[in-house]
């Protein structure tokens, strides 16, 4: 196998995975047609909490850069032409309506498909509906090359699996799977996969299976968490604490309840089962094989919207009061956004008209919000802190120092549970928990 490949889409997964070939030896082209993207890589200057092996991604990209052994760019024609190995990673967007944006993927797999030659290997690792390597990426890269997958360029298919944050850990330990369009794609395509991968790659028996794995891999999780919320909407009604509940049910040595929480957010649970509901055009059979799923992507979609309920009843009325988000990211300690329950909360408060501020020093603040940057300030400052998750930075005991000083003239929504074992607030009118 030659050391030498491409990855297509230098995204939260693209990127990382361009520097853990690189650093098992590859030498590795990058291409994303984001030119801000592209300049922040070149510039060693992104934004990504991504390590390796302790060494800051931007440390690590700047070498690999400054070696040669990376090179980026915005435009397919300027990847090198000695390249036979294709990996993409670009996104499938979702829109409000679950419909799905296959634009970004056609448009990577045409402009792919001007410059492969006859015995190139492609691997496709986005997370896509079942049967869209072999309808949509197979014929573009087939329409704009003039050539045949399977005899005269192999194609497969592995599912992504890594967390945000653990990138490069989980590169090298996450059990892979994959599927060819034939068996030599997939001998190929494992043995590139296991390059930097130290477990035994699961050869599947069609690529099919392995994009249909993926998707009841996190949709699973999604039913996972709408469980966990519903006991705790269950809970709440009845004025029984959540935490405790959940955790006498888990003192069953086979039942294991989540955690509750605010909904769920980032790249991959959000949108499994609508990637699931997109395999299935005819609304009516998704309601008949996946009404499990169905309801437990709506159940958790509306998490946001039920907690802002609660809240509203807890400060008596939402309009003009003074809430502070002490952490806005899609789940604890990450910088990332994306579908991020917190920001839908937030967003739902002010539209119920109530004055958000929001202290997250690791995720970038969305638009319509205002900063805080001093804990001590901003809890003064606020009427209500709510905690949707844990965050780095936030120095949770003068967190629980201010709110005990403010003797019930701030409402603290502990949605993680953080003081929830902490005699000065069980109890308290002023502290609601899940
Ligand atoms: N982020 C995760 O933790 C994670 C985990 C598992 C699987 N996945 C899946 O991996 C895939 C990539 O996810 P991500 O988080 O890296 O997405 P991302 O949005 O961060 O990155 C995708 C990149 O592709 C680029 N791109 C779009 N169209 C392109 C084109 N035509 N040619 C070249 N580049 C193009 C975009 O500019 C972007 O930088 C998705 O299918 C996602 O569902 C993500």
């Amino acid at each position: 196998m030659e050391k030498k490949l491409a990855v297509v889409g230098l995204g939260y997964v693209g990127l990382p995975l361009a520097l853990t070939y690189v650093l098992g030896g590859f030498q590795v082209a990058g291409i994303d047609v984001d030119v801000h993207r592209v300049q922040a890589i070149r510039s060693a200057s992104l934004g990504m909490r991504e390590d390796f092996d302790g060494v800051p991604v931007n440390d690590v990209l700047r070498k690999c850069l400054a070696d040669g052994n990376l090179v980026v760019t915005s435009m397919f024609s300027s990847l090198p032409r000695d390249i036979e190995t294709y990996i993409i990673t670009v996104g499938i967007p979702i829109d409000d309506d679950w419909s799905l944006d296959m634009s970004m993927l056609a448009s990577a797999c045409r402009s792919l498909g001007q410059l492969l030659k006859r015995g190139d290997l492609v691997i496709c690792r986005s997370t896509v509906p079942v049967g869209t390597t072999r309808g949509l990426v197979m014929p573009a890269l087939e329409e704009a090359s003039g050539l045949k997958a399977g005899v005269d360029f192999d194609l497969a298919y592995s599912s992504e699996r890594i967390a945000e944050g653990r990138a490069y850990e989980e590169f090298r330990t996450m059990p892979l799977v994959v599927g060819g369009i034939n068996s030599h794609s997939l001998e190929r395509a494992a043995e590139v996969l296991g390059a930097i991968n130290t477990k035994p790659v699961f050869k599947a028996s069609s690529i099919e299976l392995v994009e249909a794995a993926k998707m009841f891999e996190n949709a699973q999780r999604d039913v996972n968490i709408a469980v966990a919320n519903q006991v705790a909407r269950f809970a709440n009604r009845f004025d029984i604490p959540a935490w405790e509940l959940i955790d006498a049910c888990n003192t069953h040595s086979r039942v294991k309840i989540l955690a509750p929480g605010i909904g769920v957010g980032g790249h991959c649970i959000p949108y499994a089962s609508p990637y699931l509901f997109g395999s299935l055009a005819d609304v009516a059979e998704r309601e008949e094989l996946l009404p499990t799923f169905v309801s437990a992507r709506q159940a958790n979609a509306a998490q946001p919207a039920y907690i802002a309920g609660r809240m509203a009843q807890a400060l008596h009325g939402t309009s003009g009061r003074r809430v502070l988000f002490v952490g806005i990211a899609m789940k604890d300690y990450s910088d990332d956004v994306t579908v991020s329950p917190a920001v839908v909360l937030a967003r739902t408060l002010k539209d119920m008209g109530a004055v958000v501020h929001v202290l997250d020093d690791i995720a970038d603040i969305p638009a319509g919000f205002d900063r805080e940057t001093d804990l001590r300030a901003a809890v003064r400052w606020a009427q209500a802190a709510v905690l949707p998750i844990r965050q780095s930075g936030v120095d949770y005991e003068m967190l629980r120092e201010l709110v005990l000083e403010a003797q019930g003239g701030l409402c603290v929504c502990d949605f993680r549970g953080i003081f929830r074992d902490d005699p000065g607030f069980a109890g308290q009118p002023w502290y609601m928990r899940l």
